[in-house]
């Protein structure tokens, strides 16, 4: 059992990685910039100002061996800052870098760093998934900051031999998920069309169940050691497939419109929502088989069930 401090322990991925640390007998120090509004577990806590590259973080990592580090300035729908580029540089590439840096100074053993697999861009052909080998190409600022913390960290740990694991997940859904996937239950639950306008596009996503698990097998094992890891749920559903079983798990059938993607596209780029269109016309599609054979992982839920779970919660809190 490990010493790990872990940051963004009050967010959708921490809270659920911190209860699955404690319950495998870890011993968890939670690094948080706020009072946590939740339930977490048992745990030192260190209060920290926010993600920046000033941060001392000596208190935070004397005694520990593995550091996890989940905070991250993400999921902005509204953005507020002048300089979006330098908003997320400031918390995510200088704040990560400067952790490190740090945390090898301590004596860390390893730091796991959740990134995305946004770093790889934005859409696959068709049948050709990002693979571990893949080049990167980030387009928005937020990929852009997180391959700047990436490679920040590569060399942070280089000299001193402190151990990096890089996790890429696509977009994570579970229970209390929120943003679009948030919006497509609710968008289904009231009984709206949704369009579809390739029937064969398909994109990757990850439960954070099984995220979780990955996670979790990080902490001790041995091969996962200077790694980037590809991770999903390994199903890439088509996207009727994906929004008829969501439909059926939250007990109002999907109503599925064929649109033209040209159509999509431009009242998308009307509404201001162009992000949203390129997505649902487009592939983006990972291949978890590094990951897999190293780690002899599989992800331990499987699609369908992980949509249950999510629709489930979703109508138990009445988020429609
Ligand atoms: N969810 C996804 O679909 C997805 C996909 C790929 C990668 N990821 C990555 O997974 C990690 C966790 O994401 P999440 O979905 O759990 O996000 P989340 O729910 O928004 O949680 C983000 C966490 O980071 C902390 N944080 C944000 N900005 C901060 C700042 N300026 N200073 C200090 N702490 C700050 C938050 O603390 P407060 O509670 O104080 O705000 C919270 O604990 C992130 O690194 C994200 O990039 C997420």
């Amino acid at each position: 059992m490990s010493a790990i401090l872990l940051t963004g322990a009050s967010g959708f991925i921490g809270r659920a990685l911190a209860a699955r640390l404690a319950a495998d007998g870890h011993r968890l120090r939670l690094a948080l910039r706020s009072p946590s509004s939740g339930k977490l577990p048992d745990a030192g806590i260190f209060r920290f100002a926010g993600l920046d590259g000033n941060t001392d973080w000596r208190e935070a990592l004397a005694g520990i061996e593995i550091v996890v580090h989940c905070a991250a300035r993400a999921h902005i729908m509204k953005e507020s800052a002048a300089d979006p580029l330098g908003a997320f540089r400031r918390c995510n590439a200088d704040a990560s870098a400067h952790l490190a840096r740090q945390a090898a100074l301590a004596g860390v053993r390893r730091l796991i760093f959740v990134s995305t697999a946004k770093v790889w861009g934005e859409q696959t052909p068709p049948g050709q998934p990002f693979t571990v080998d893949t080049v990167p190409a980030p387009v928005d600022p937020y990929a852009i900051s997180k391959l700047e913390a990436e490679n920040a960290l590569r060399a942070s740990g280089a000299g001193g031999g402190m151990e990096m694991v890089i996790v890429r997940p696509p977009l994570v859904y579970g229970p209390g998920v929120k943003a679009n996937f948030l919006r497509l239950m609710q968008w289904i639950a009231r009984g709206r069309p949704v369009p579809v306008v390739d029937a064969g596009c398909r994109r990757s996503l990850v439960a954070r169940d099984n995220l979780v698990d990955l996670l979790a097998r990080c902490v001790d094992h041995p091969r996962a050691a200077n790694q980037i890891l590809p991770v999903s749920d390994g199903e890439d559903l088509p996207m009727p497939v994906l929004l008829r079983q969501l439909g059926e798990a939250l007990g109002k059938p999907a109503r599925m419109i064929p649109v033209p993607a040209w159509l999509l596209k431009s009242g998308a780029r009307l509404l201001g929502r162009q992000a949203m269109a390129d997505r649902l016309c487009a592939s983006l599609q990972i291949d978890i088989g590094h990951t897999r054979r190293l780690l002899d992982w599989s992800p331990p839920l499987s699609v369908s069930e992980a949509l249950a779970r999510t629709a489930a919660d979703f109508l138990a809190h009445c988020r429609t």
